[in-house]
């Protein structure tokens, strides 16, 4: 079965061993590849609808990795079981992921390691989870489609973070490199139409983002 970039690199970054619940599983076609891979790796994939739960069921009985690869219909994190040590959100909205985090907090606290990948709001995705008892152990970023993903490891922890690590990423911002520019020269060039279509009366979204806009200038023209 047909993987994409983006969903081969989060699978790539499980390490092996691993027993992970994927939650908003939807074709299951992560779970898939990590089963595959043969590093160890044991697959629950859920889901709240029961759509992608069927369609999950069906990709598994086509692979004849029933069972390997148990599913489970279910709201975020209550599908967990104690056995799971690695949680993977991807593909969905970051005030999405934070309210599947919030809704649990006990769950979030038995897991060792957090694979997301928000679609936005990745700053608000960080800061929460680095106040809820974890830190940012990796990053990557995928392109995928002429879209530019990023993808965040959360191990359980603490360390601080400044304004800058939490906007940019603290391992994005050692490791930097093409797609960091090509990323954020797309997210300069969002808040400069931004500025234009907001309205003055919108000052504290004008003010954030010309901030934000003056830290990614400093950030790729230096
Ligand atoms: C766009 S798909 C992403 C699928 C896959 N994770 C990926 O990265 O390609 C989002 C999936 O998340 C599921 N979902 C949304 N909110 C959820 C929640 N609170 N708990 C479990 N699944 C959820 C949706 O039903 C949908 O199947």
């Amino acid at each position: 079965m047909k993987i994409n970039a983006r969903l081969k690199t989060i699978g790539d970054l499980v390490e092996a061993n691993s027993f992970c619940l994927d939650i908003g599983c939807d074709h299951a076609l992560l779970d898939i590849y990590l089963v595959k891979r043969q590093k160890n790796i044991k697959a629950i994939a859920s889901d709240i609808a029961k759509g992608p739960v069927e369609q999950a069921k069906n990709n598994i009985k086509k692979e004849r990795l029933e069972k390997e690869i148990e599913v489970r219909l279910g709201d975020g994190l209550s599908t967990y079981s104690k056995e799971i040590n690695t949680i993977i959100i991807s593909g969905m909205g970051g005030k999405n992921i934070i309210g599947i985090c919030k809704n649990h907090p006990k769950v979030l606290k038995k897991v060792n390691t957090l694979i997301i990948s928000p679609n936005n709001y990745q700053e608000d995705v960080k800061k929460y989870l680095c106040k809820n008892g974890f830190y940012i152990n990796n990053e990557e970023f995928v392109k995928d489609n002429h879209f530019i993903y990023q993808i965040i490891i959360f191990k359980r922890g603490k360390k601080k973070y400044t304004k800058r690590e939490y906007f940019f990423g603290p391992i994005f911002l050692i490791k930097k490199g093409p797609l960091f520019r090509e990323y954020y020269e797309k997210e300069k060039k969002s808040r400069e139409i931004l500025l234009t279509l907001l309205p003055k009366n919108y000052r504290y979204k004008r003010y954030k983002t010309k901030k934000e806009l003056e830290m990614i200038k400093k950030e790729i023209e230096d």
